[in-house]
């Protein structure tokens, strides 16, 4: 692979400012300076420094990200609001991350972001049914026969929701668990119970569950050990 592809897909660099770099003589593969930038290299075994850093090669990148409130799912927003990936370090957003699936605007936690194509349309993939849970807030108690509505299935907007779990904490919170992803889906289903939505927070997606360590706002990269489960998945 050439050297300044490599350092371009991992977001340390583009084309020009790799060639400006090595010129300067701030590039060295296996401790040697190179002296053109499209020497080919093999990202697995060398050892590459760009600019005093050591550069980590990776196919992909995976990132947790706990969504605070006001930020909308996506890479950019022609509106003037501010995106989820704006959260993230800029070698990240020039490597291309994209959120897999969406939060509404108001909704909090869970957000997975890669640029893994192919497992992010595996996990959105309606024939997948991964589950997602969130907790929820609702503005007005749930009574025994709302919560059998919500869990056998309800209406919103002439799609009939598929079965679900509800549990309750108390009469107007509890973590809901469905097994895909409409539009507005969980806002829509309390409406058609008669009820609102005021919180809503994504625990879990998938293998995935949201780390407690992160507050609103912050991420990390997933383990070894998340990445597998969700390939898995
Ligand atoms: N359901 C919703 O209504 N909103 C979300 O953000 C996610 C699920």
């Amino acid at each position: 692979m050439r050297l300044d592809k490599l350092l371009s897909e991992c977001g340390v660099a583009s084309r020009k400012e790799s060639a400006r770099a090595v010129r300067a003589g701030q590039v060295s593969v296996n401790g040697f300076p190179v002296r053109t930038a499209d020497v080919q290299v093999d990202p697995d075994a060398d050892r590459i420094i760009y600019c005093g850093r050591k550069v980590l090669w990776r196919k992909f990148v995976y990132v947790m990200l706990n969504k605070p409130d006001g930020y909308v799912s996506a890479t950019e927003d022609g509106r003037g609001e501010r995106v989820v990936t704006e959260l993230l370090p800029e070698e990240y957003r020039k490597r291309g991350l994209f959120p897999c699936g969406r939060l509404d605007k108001h909704t909090l936690g869970l957000m997975l972001l890669t640029d893994d194509g192919q497992l992010s349309h595996r996990l959105l993939s309606p024939k997948r049914h991964v589950a997602k849970s969130y907790a929820f807030h609702v503005k007005f108690p749930l009574s025994e026969d709302d919560i059998t509505s919500l869990e056998s299935g309800v209406d919103i907007g002439g799609y009939t929701t598929k079965p679900c779990t509800v549990a309750l904490e108390n009469e107007r919170e509890g973590i809901i668990t469905i097994t895909e992803g409409k539009y507005h889906q969980i806002k829509l289903m309390m409406e058609a119970v008669h009820n609102q939505i005021t919180y809503l927070e994504r625990r879990t997606f998938g293998p995935l569950s949201l780390d407690p360590a992160l507050a609103r706002g912050e991420w990390r990269e997933l383990t070894e050990g998340e990445i597998e489960l969700l390939n898995q998945s």
